[in-house]
């Protein structure tokens, strides 16, 4: 098959992060945290219930990821695995970032599996391919102010803030935190990552091997 990710692997610790397949997608469905936050501007189904219409969104935005892939945009949805057993999705992506060098995150955890560090390694594992494997000079994030376990993680990874904006959601208009982790903080710490079969991936990103 002439889509080279489905043989890509990342490992830190007991989380393995590989790109979601088909027939996860289902059971990501069934795992999607009801927190979890979507584009406040996506159209909605008005004939679904709220819930259902969530899942429809994130199952949509998988397959738009794969479907729309180009190096000058791309995002990377990996299925989060700990022990085996699946918990939750962490992506990574990239604007122009063969000339750009920056790379966003964006991860959800199903509600049981949280509160084991999980996250952070899941967060650990995208940052060492961006950094360690593609190259990249800096990566950013954001989270609404009052998503403390997002920040936590970011904070944790050496993240520092990069201002403030404010964004329409759900609840009415609210204020986001920016943070931006340098290369060289990345680089300050030993971060014990493995990645696998991306040699082949590597022109989907833009670059030579
Ligand atoms: C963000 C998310 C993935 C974090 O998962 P998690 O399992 O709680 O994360 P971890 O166990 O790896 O903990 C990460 C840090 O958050 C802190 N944390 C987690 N929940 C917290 C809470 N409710 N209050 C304060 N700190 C919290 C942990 O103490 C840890 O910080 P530390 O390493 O400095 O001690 C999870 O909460 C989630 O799926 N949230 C909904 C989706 C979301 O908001 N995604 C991020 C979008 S930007």
């Amino acid at each position: 098959m002439d889509w080279p990710f489905f043989d890509l692997r990342l490992t830190c610790g007991a989380v393995t992060l590989r790109p979601v397949t088909d027939t996860d997608v289902p059971e990501l469905a069934d795992l999607f945290p009801d927190d979890a936050e979507q584009d406040p501007h996506a159209e909605r189904l008005v004939g679904l219930a709220p819930a259902a219409d969530r899942r429809r969104l994130l199952v949509q935005g998988i397959w738009r990821d794969r479907g729309s892939w180009s190096p000058r945009s791309w995002c990377l949805d990996l299925a989060v695995e700990v022990d085996g057993q699946l918990v939750g999705l962490q992506s990574l992506e990239g604007e122009d970032f063969p000339r750009l060098r920056t790379v966003d995150t964006g991860s959800w955890l199903a509600v049981p599996a949280r509160g084991r560090r999980t996250a952070v390694a899941m967060r650990t594992s995208v940052l060492g391919l961006g950094f360690d494997h593609l190259g990249a000079e800096a990566a950013v994030s954001s989270a609404r102010f009052d998503n403390v376990a997002s920040l936590a993680v970011s904070r944790r990874l050496g993240y520092v803030d990069n201002g403030v904006s404010r964004t329409d959601s759900p609840s009415g208009v609210v204020e986001v935190q920016h943070l931006r982790l340098a290369r060289k903080t990345w680089e300050a710490v030993r971060h014990s990552v493995t990645v696998t079969g991306l040699e082949p991936c590597l022109p989907w990103f833009g670059l030579s091997g």
